[in-house]
């Protein structure tokens, strides 16, 4: 099956769901077991089947495949949120007295993650200001467990270089984690040039319509994680399960099997069931959402950069676009919806006069959503961190919608026209 068939249609099994067309929501938390002797090896991982709604449930089950094949994975694990995926992909392999190194151009909620909570976890968190290698090559250390990226970053648009930073993370033994968010896999697989883990908020495009919370880790199944003694948590006995080690029980597989059993178990931040019923709805239209995202993003970029009361605007595929050869080296199918750009005259008056975008924090919604990071989502960062992660005052970020260009752009050009006003 191709990339679209697989969207609509993977792993559906109409014999194992009553016949039913659209994949039922299994609203239950526990499963009967057939006898003592099933239930006992169920617990300890000799068996396959379903315990707890926690750990597994048949809905998230079809939404895990379908996401890790379309990722080209070998598997996934769905989450409660976008956030609760970065955690549990992290804490899989890091703990107190281990470090990660990434950049500090990403979401701010990731930012917060790793400056803040992961600091007091012990797990000291290297957020690297220039794309250099060189810089990010220094910061690794022997304690490093991961490189971090996001393919696109939010919310400043600019695409990673993923190639050279997965072979430098393989160059010492750690694997790459990638955000893969934004491009979703119909822009963008990051398994194809090297990296190792991909994580979602799957919040965003891969539900696609602004109703469900959830997330999505994604394993390529191809980092060896006994080629050093970096990975012990994967590689040496686990107590809770009567000393099972993931590496050796699960082979390829050990990654994912280790962030179900071992820390959804203990943290508990699942997906529910009908989060995952919407995300597959999502997945179903995903390529024709994520098609016409891109188109409608270019035209309004290309709309913008061309208008005298824009001071910057950044889409990777716009020609004078810094990110632009990379975008064309990793992207096919567009480059999604996100634009950032600045306003010349009044910000404020600049959001309160859009009529169809919707003021709000949020992207991927087929809904155009306009965001004023400075105010919102990046408040918590001091005036310097702003500078620093490209953020400056009058900087917006529109999630486009798939509605109608023509719609699109009169709201967009009536807005500025209120904001310039003298
Ligand atoms: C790139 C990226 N990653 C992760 C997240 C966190 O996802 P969630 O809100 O589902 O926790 C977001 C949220 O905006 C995001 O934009």
């Amino acid at each position: 099956m191709r990339f679209e068939t697989f969207a609509t249609q993977g792993f559906l099994d109409l014999k194992k769901q009553n016949h039913a067309v659209s994949t039922p929501i299994y609203a239950n938390s526990a499963y009967s077991f057939d006898d003592v002797e099933f239930a006992v090896n169920l617990f300890d991982l000799k068996q396959e089947g379903d315990i707890y709604s926690r750990i597994t449930n048949p809905t998230n089950d079809i939404s895990e495949k379908r996401v890790a094949a379309l990722e080209g994975g070998i598997g996934a694990l769905s989450t409660s949120s976008g956030m609760s995926a970065i955690l549990i992909a992290i804490l899989n392999i890091a703990g107190a007295g281990d470090e990660i190194v990434s950049t500090n151009k990403i979401y701010g909620g990731t930012y917060n993650l790793f400056y803040k909570t992961f600091k007091q976890m012990g797990i000291d968190v290297k957020l690297i200001k220039s794309d250099n290698l060189d810089d990010w090559e220094k910061a690794i250390t022997p304690k490093t467990k991961c490189l971090y990226t996001e393919t696109i970053g939010n919310p400043g648009i600019q695409v990673a270089d993923i190639e050279p930073l997965a072979k430098l993370a393989h160059k010492h033994g750690i694997p790459l984690i990638v955000d893969n968010t934004v491009p979703t896999p119909y822009v963008c697989r990051p398994f194809e040039f090297g990296a190792d883990i991909v994580v979602h908020s799957t919040t965003k495009y891969l539900s696609g319509h602004g109703n469900a919370m959830g997330g999505m880790i994604v394993d390529s199944g191809k980092f060896d994680w006994s080629q050093n003694d970096k990975f012990k948590m994967l590689t040496t006995p686990d107590e809770s399960y009567h000393g099972i080690i993931y590496n050796r029980e699960f082979k390829e597989a050990a990654y994912i099997a280790k962030a179900r059993t071992h820390l959804i178990r203990d943290l508990g931040c699942c997906q529910s069931p009908f989060n995952s019923y919407l995300t597959i709805m999502g997945l179903e239209s995903l390529h024709v959402r994520m098609q016409r995202h891109s188109d409608n993003a270019l035209k309004l970029a290309e709309y913008l950069e061309q208008n005298e009361n824009i001071n910057f605007v950044h889409y990777p595929l716009l020609k004078s676009d810094k990110s632009y050869n990379l975008a064309k080296k990793y992207f096919k199918n567009g480059a999604s919806s996100l634009i950032a750009f600045g306003v010349k005259g009044d910000c404020v008056k600049f959001i309160e006069s859009l009529k169809l975008f919707i003021h709000a924090t949020n992207i991927g919604d087929a809904r155009s959503i306009i965001t004023y990071p400075a105010g919102t989502t990046h408040r918590q960062l001091s005036d310097e961190q702003l500078i620093e992660a490209g953020i400056s005052k009058d900087f917006m970020r529109a999630s486009v919608g798939i509605e109608n260009i023509d719609d699109i752009i009169e709201d967009v050009e009536q807005a500025i026209a209120c904001a310039v006003k003298k």
